[in-house]
């Protein structure tokens, strides 16, 4: 059976999957609980973070050294960037960037790793498919995209920013850890796919909407990974 990392970044993202496993072992390795155990029938290992691209980074290579992964999925909430998103959708990742990588001094366009061979990573087709056809199945009240997640060590919370990242790279939505995680999993063959639900929209009006809707978010994106779970089994 394959056995599937699940990352979140803040407690409350990871906190009712915990809840769900049976049997889960805890360990704690860089300050950081990873549980192993069974999750809606799978083999798992469910992990906070912390926030941000290090942890993200750090965590990611821990799942695949020392727990060998087969994959690994990013869940939790982002600021809306797509025009027609809104509050409580979906984005499942097309692919993802780290919007503040800026070499742009030396002549790079924003959000390229100089030296790397690629700067923007493509998640699994099929882990895509199989998230999008869950969540058109449990979530049908809101819409589901399928598109650019772009990440950063920041909290995208003013109009200007917004505009610009939907310009330079047509994010559709904006977080702070994913393209960390698909940078290392892409580095170390392991297929990846990042689920965000849509807590604010990454405007001046971000942070009032975020602490309003960050719960109701977080419930689809736990109904959705629950059903690709479950999908894998069959
Ligand atoms: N996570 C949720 N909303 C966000 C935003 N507006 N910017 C960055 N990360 C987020």
């Amino acid at each position: 059976m394959v056995c599937i990392g699940v990352i979140g970044a803040m407690e409350e993202e990871v906190a009712s999957l915990i809840k769900q496993m049976d049997d889960a072992e805890k360990k704690t390795m860089a300050g950081m609980s990873f549980y192993r155990g069974t999750l809606w029938k799978q083999q798992a290992v469910v992990v906070q973070s912390g926030i941000g691209k290090v942890n993200m980074a750090i965590c990611t290579q821990i799942l695949v050294d020392v727990y060998e992964v087969d994959m690994v999925i990013n869940t939790g909430v982002a600021g809306g960037l797509y025009k027609d998103i809104r509050l409580g959708d979906i984005v499942i990742s097309s692919d993802a960037l780290q919007h503040d990588m800026d070499v742009g001094g030396l002549g790079y366009e924003r959000g390229v790793i100089p030296g790397m061979k690629e700067s923007i990573f493509k998640a699994d087709t099929e882990l895509v498919e199989m998230a999008k056809e869950a969540c058109e199945i449990v979530n049908p009240e809101i819409n589901c995209y399928v598109g650019r997640v772009v990440s950063g060590d920041q909290f995208i919370s003013d109009n200007a920013t917004k505009k610009e990242l939907v310009g330079l790279f047509g994010g559709y939505c904006a977080e702070m850890e994913g393209a960390a995680m698909a940078q290392v999993a892409s580095l170390n063959h392991v297929p990846f796919v990042i689920i965000r639900a849509i807590s604010d929209n990454a405007d001046d009006g971000a942070a009032v909407a975020y602490n309003t809707f960050e719960e109701q978010a977080i419930i689809h994106t736990v109904k959705l990974l629950a059903a690709t779970f479950l999908k894998m089994n069959r």
